[in-house]
């Protein structure tokens, strides 16, 4: 099974996902990591790694749809069957997700449908919510709106800050989704409509659900 990882900076769930297939863990390969900006940590990872990187520029392109059909080229061209976006800072348009559908996912650090979109961290504090996390989800069109594969449950703190809360929900991201890939990859996952079920998972223990396996 071929993999690509989409990531926008830091790509430390690039790196998760990269080493679980390098090591054997998760059964395929990464065809290729796709970036929008230059001099990202992402870039620097996947040298070490000695994953080939493709850097397209988002102005070079008239539209949204223009550059998603790029990246979908590519893609296609590398006969990828799982597309992972990871620190991925755009929003795919229709035209990515119907070239590829049940076959791209995502990352949120927040248990969705709680605190979508871009600062999640913050908003969890702000609201004041006892506990957060991070989830493991398909993409739709909406913003981190897709059917939900795994989330993990991280308690919130009065001392915690965003960058503390974001530290402990960046541990469990690493775990869960290479191990939301390995399920994919190994033919476990079934969609019945928004209900994504994992097969002979584990669903009745917290912290996370269904448990891991392998991470
Ligand atoms: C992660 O918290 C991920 O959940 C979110 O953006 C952050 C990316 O971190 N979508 P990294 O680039 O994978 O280190």
């Amino acid at each position: 099974m071929k993999i690509a990882v989409l990531a926008s900076g830091r790509g430390s769930n690039f790196e998760s996902i990269a080493k679980a297939v390098k090591s054997g863990k998760i059964s395929g390969e990464i065809a290729v990591l796709i970036v929008d900006r230059k001099n990202i940590g992402a870039i620097e990872r996947a040298e070490k790694l000695g994953v080939n990187w493709i850097y397209v520029d988002p102005y070079g392109y008239s539209s949204r749809e223009d550059y998603d059909r790029k990246i979908v080229s590519i893609l296609k061209h590398l006969q990828v069957d799982l597309v992972c976006l990871a620190g991925y800072m755009r929003i795919v348009s229709e035209v990515f997700i119907e070239s590829f559908p049940n076959k791209i996912m995502n990352i949120h650090p927040a248990l969705l449908p709680s605190f979508p979109g871009l600062k999640p961290h913050e908003k969890a504090i702000k609201y004041g919510v006892k506990v957060t996390g991070a989830t493991v989800h398909f993409v739709d069109n909406g913003i981190d709106t897709g059917s939900i594969i795994v989330q993990a449950v991280v308690p919130v703190s009065p001392q915690d800050t965003s960058s503390s809360l974001s530290q402990k929900v960046l541990e469990l991201e690493h775990r869960i989704y290479p191990q939301a890939v390995k399920w994919f990859v190994d033919g476990r996952i079934e969609i019945k409509g928004r209900s994504v079920i994992v097969k002979n998972a584990n669903y009745s223990t917290l912290p996370i659900v269904p448990a891991l396996e392998d991470f």
